[in-house]
């Protein structure tokens, strides 16, 4: 049996190809086409009614690549539009509930932070699941737009001086909170892991793409939907405009793993009227 089909993967823009590269490592026979809205980035500060549109089509699109599964690689369409992967003909993975799981086993006392994208925290997706498994804890919301621009633009590393002063403005309040445990509730925010460890040493960060990386990885060997062709996985990239940063971008983004893709341009919106 498997499925040699390729999983879909996709986000407003290139966040989600820190969720990409798990499965790449978790996963290194699988197939992926991912698709990185990087016309219309960011999501995590418009409106539920426009996230769930651009999310149907994100998903719309992708469904017309023949993927087997659909993994919305955005803590915001995961927290807020996760109801429009419902109808579609194949799984569809969001990436809250897995990263709670490993918060909630995590945190040994009991408070635990969450950095993401406005529209997320206001949807209070990470807390009230945090809360439904473990009613004791503590969550402590901060919502960091900003961090999305400087991932977008490749301003994350740890020499950079405004990446720093804006990881220490978000996170100044949570510092002092105490927590033990804080969820990357952005995709886009794993490339801060240096800055942030250096400024809150000792506390676990959760990347919501090694969790969701795990769990498909259990999914796939349940279902006997694993590719077992032999063989260089194919990694194929679609966006939606391609900024002039972009190739160097990527390459930061997936390291070792950016060999051999082909990135190209699709008009996601047209995908979807002609699908109609
Ligand atoms: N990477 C996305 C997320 O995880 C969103 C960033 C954005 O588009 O605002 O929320």
């Amino acid at each position: 049996m498997g499925d040699s089909r390729a999983i879909g993967v996709f986000d407003s823009g290139l966040g989600g190809l820190t969720v990409a590269k798990r499965i790449m490592e978790v996963l290194p026979n699988e197939n992926i086409v991912y698709f990185g809205d990087t016309g219309r980035v960011p999501y995590g500060t418009k409106s539920v009614e426009t996230v769930r549109k651009y999310a149907a089509e994100d998903e719309s699109f992708l469904i017309s690549k023949n993927v087997k599964m659909i993994v919305a690689a955005c803590g915001t369409v995961s927290s807020v539009a996760s109801d429009t992967g419902k109808a579609l003909p194949v799984p569809f993975i969001e990436v809250i509930s897995h990263s709670v799981k490993d918060a909630v086993r995590f945190t040994k006392s009991g408070k635990i932070g969450v950095l993401a994208t406005p529209a997320t925290i206001k949807s209070h997706a990470h807390k009230n699941l945090i809360l439904k498994a473990a009613p004791d804890t503590q969550v402590f919301e901060t919502a960091a737009p900003m961090l999305v621009s400087l991932a977008e633009e490749g301003w994350y590393t740890a020499d950079n001086e405004i990446a720093r002063l804006t990881i220490q403005r978000y996170l100044c309040d949570m510092k002092s909170s105490g927590i033990d445990t804080l969820i990357l509730g952005c995709t886009h925010f794993p490339v801060f892991e240096e800055l942030i460890r250096e400024y809150m040493p000792g506390v676990a960060l959760i990347d919501m793409g090694v969790s969701a990386a795990e769990y498909i990885k259990e999914y796939l060997l349940k279902t006997n939907t694993q590719n077992n062709e032999g063989g260089k996985p194919s990694y194929e990239f679609f966006v939606s405009d391609k900024p002039v940063t972009f190739e160097k971008t990527v390459k930061i983004f997936l390291g070792e793993n950016c060999r051999d893709i082909t990135i190209n341009l699709v008009d996601v919106e047209k995908n979807e009227k002609s699908n109609n």
